[in-house]
């Protein structure tokens, strides 16, 4: 994924995201607990990048932003809530594949809200030098949600949910701070 405008990364990971529920859905039950590893990891590092990239700078620059981030926010968190119980329960547990769906039909949700009422006008609203500047903040967080599975990791179990999505949404910010500052 080489976008170099935010929103094209953004909404090129929203994609992504979509796919990885997919993988999860479809994979085998031994493969169940990796792949729902990634999905936990992209989705937490895409919407951390969001709320401290993307969020503030429309909370700003879009007319009633304030009203249309708080709006987004709401969702964000519920999607997050929803994510910790089913990281806390783990793929084994009987309530894992309805808790996934009940994720699936919000994070949909919430990405579709996204891309309708703030990219849009955010595109409108910013220039390309500002959209790039963003994108390669977005970026600087990556190296904490690899897409594919490292070879050796889909068996080795030690590796899979080292991090809980809240701490990985503590690196993440992190990151993204740093290279915030950076600039
Ligand atoms: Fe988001
Ligand atoms: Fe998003």
């Amino acid at each position: 994924m080489r976008e170099q405008d935010v929103i094209e990364l953004l909404m090129a990971q929203h994609g992504q995201i979509r796919d990885l529920f997919d993988e999860v859905e479809q994979a085998p039950p031994e493969k169940v607990a990796a792949a729902f590893d990634r999905l936990t990891r992209v989705l937490s590092v895409h919407e951390t990048a969001e709320e401290e990239i993307v969020h503030p700078y429309a909370r700003k620059k879009l007319d009633n932003g304030q009203g249309v981030v708080a709006d987004r926010l709401e969702e964000e968190n519920r999607a997050k809530r929803l994510l910790l119980e089913l990281h806390k329960k783990g793929v084994d547990d009987p309530g894992f594949w309805d808790g996934l769906a009940r994720l699936r039909t919000a994070v949909t949700a919430h990405a579709r809200s996204e891309e309708r009422y703030e990219f849009a006008r955010l595109r409108a609203g910013t220039t390309a030098m500002e959209r790039r500047a963003m994108a390669a903040a977005v970026r600087a967080a990556e190296s904490l949600a690899p897409s594919r599975p490292r070879p050796g990791t889909e068996s080795a179990a030690k590796n899979l949910l080292m991090g809980t999505p809240l701490a990985l949404m503590d690196r993440a910010r992190d990151m993204i701070r740093k290279a915030l500052d950076r600039r």
